[in-house]
């Protein structure tokens, strides 16, 4: 048997219709609300890697008494494959969730999701005090539960095991803050996704205490209540092993010059959607990927010698940046700016850029601006969108052409390279038929002369 029929026949879930359907090829099974008539049901979810359960109240099994697991029970959890168990549309009393979690230790799962569940009452965790568990990722999608805050104490029992964990993830769920003492329980965690809750600028500085989550290195802030560049700035200094920050989404206001220092260690930052009219400073001096796609800036001028992509994707940029002073740079995407015309010529100094996309522009198709992006599309990998997405929009008898299907005669587009030598060349035939002339007379003359 499998630890899920294990601690469904542990909780009594019993009630309601329902079975389990297993995909071999993806060695995925879903229970839809078990009942004890479908449950031999789940015997197929035997060899699969990942069990989700939808649906279900386990509520009214809090009193059911559980007992201890015999030797051959503990045996065959040992046995099972199953790494990933997905708990959904549930509603989970904590007391029982405290009761069972130990059961985990016999078994290898490694990640443990619930989504769509509410977490109702307060649990007893102190059974679990000193209990190693195998779990090294946990997420949370669209819960509620009892405000963390003032329950430090209660889930300290949990800190062998959360001590241990890798990945944590809060999703959705209406989270306004994460008290300081909890950060500093989560003493190996490398990935911590909070995206999509209410943190706000005030909320984050407690959370980032000192101690708190000292081997972080992926943070995501992605769609919260934050504004200030600066007060983030100030509350995840103290994240020395931090790489990737995502602040995408929130609505960020730049602060009169801030002087505050982003951690050393940080290589990717995402500030994709957050209002930006202006490149906030100071940018974290070692970044490699910088997003800034979807703000609204009108120029863009960086210099970060580190940086290998940046992402400028719908904005409202009048030119391409200028990327002399990012050596490193291999991708730059410019997609649906203001952009008239390529500097292909700075790229060609550039020997790295080699992925540039910038479809949903309005481009100049005039004389230059054609050849450029068309020599351009010789240079580099011009995306998906080309040649498709790259249209005209001036001159008028252009407007809607595409870039590629422009008829770039050389004596049309480059006057100055054009112009010069034909001028150059009729001028040395003047003076080459001037020479001829003044050699030639005096054969002419000459039969005159000596006439
Ligand atoms: C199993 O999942 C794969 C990939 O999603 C899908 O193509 C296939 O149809 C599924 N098989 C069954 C029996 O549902
Ligand atoms: C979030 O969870 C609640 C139950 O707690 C559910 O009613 C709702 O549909 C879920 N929302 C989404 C977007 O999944
Ligand atoms: C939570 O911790 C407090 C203080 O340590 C204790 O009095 C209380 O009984 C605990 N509650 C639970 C549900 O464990
Ligand atoms: C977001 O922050 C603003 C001010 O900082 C506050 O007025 C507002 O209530 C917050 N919204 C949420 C959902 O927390
Ligand atoms: C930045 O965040 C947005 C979502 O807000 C995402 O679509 C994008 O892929 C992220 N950029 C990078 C470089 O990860
Ligand atoms: C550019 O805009 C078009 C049309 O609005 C949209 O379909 C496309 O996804 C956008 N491309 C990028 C990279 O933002
Ligand atoms: C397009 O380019 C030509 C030649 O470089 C220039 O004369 C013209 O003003 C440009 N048109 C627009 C709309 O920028």
């Amino acid at each position: 048997m499998n630890v899920a029929v294990l601690l469904l026949l542990g909780l009594g879930l019993l009630e309601a219709e329902g079975r389990c359907f297993f995909n071999r090829t993806q060695e995925h099974c879903v229970c839809y609300s078990l009942s004890q008539e479908s449950l031999s049901s789940i015997i197929q979810c035997l060899p699969a890697s990942v069990v989700e359960f939808r649906g279900g109240e386990l509520e009214r099994y809090v009193a059911f008494p559980i007992s201890d697991l015999d030797p051959s029970a503990i045996e065959m959890l040992g046995s099972l494959v199953i790494r990933k168990i997905i708990f959904g549309d549930l509603l989970v009393p904590e007391i029982l969730l405290a009761r069972v979690l130990r059961f985990f230790s016999y078994t290898h799962v490694q990640e443990l999701v619930f989504e769509s569940c509410i977490f109702e009452g307060r649990g007893n965790w102190a059974e679990m005090a000193g209990q190693d568990l195998p779990i090294l990722s946990l997420y949370f999608h669209n819960v509620t539960s009892a405000p963390l805050t003032g329950r430090e104490e209660n889930f300290s029992s949990l800190s062998s095991w959360l001590e241990t964990l890798q990945e944590l993830a809060v999703t959705a769920s209406h989270v306004t803050s994460l008290p300081c003492g909890i950060g500093r329980v989560f003493r190996a965690l490398h990935s911590l996704d909070m995206a999509r809750n209410s943190l706000g600028d005030e909320s984050l500085m407690p959370a980032f205490c000192k101690g708190a989550f000292p081997q972080l290195q992926v943070l995501s802030l992605q769609r919260n209540n934050l504004t200030s560049y600066h007060s983030v700035c100030k509350s995840v200094q103290l994240l020395r092993e931090l790489q990737h920050l995502d602040l995408s989404q929130n609505k960020l206001m730049a602060d009169p010059s801030s002087s505050c220092q982003w951690p050393v260690a940080l290589r990717i930052f995402n500030l994709s959607g957050t209002g930006l009219d202006e490149v906030l400073t100071p940018l974290p001096p070692s970044l490699e990927v910088l997003d800034m796609s979807c703000n609204h800036l009108h120029a863009v001028d960086i210099s970060l010698s580190s940086l290998k992509k940046l992402f400028l994707s719908q904005n409202m940029l009048q030119a391409a940046p200028s990327i002399r002073n990012c050596p490193m740079l291999d991708t730059l995407h410019l997609d649906n700016n203001s952009i008239t015309e390529l500097p292909w010529d700075e790229v060609k100094l550039l020997g790295r850029l080699w992925d540039v996309a910038a479809a949903g522009n309005p481009y100049n198709c005039s004389c230059s601006g054609a050849g450029g992006v068309q020599a351009l599309a010789g240079l580099v990998h011009l995306g998906q969108g080309w040649p498709q997405d790259y249209r005209c929009h001036s001159p008028p008898h252009y407007q809607g052409r595409l870039v590629k299907d422009v008829l770039v005669s050389a004596l049309q587009c480059n006057s100055a390279a054009v112009i010069v030598p034909v001028c150059v060349a009729l001028t040395l035939l003047g003076v080459a038929g001037a020479i001829y002339l003044v050699r030639s007379r005096p054969r002419l003359v000459r039969p005159c002369l000596r006439v």
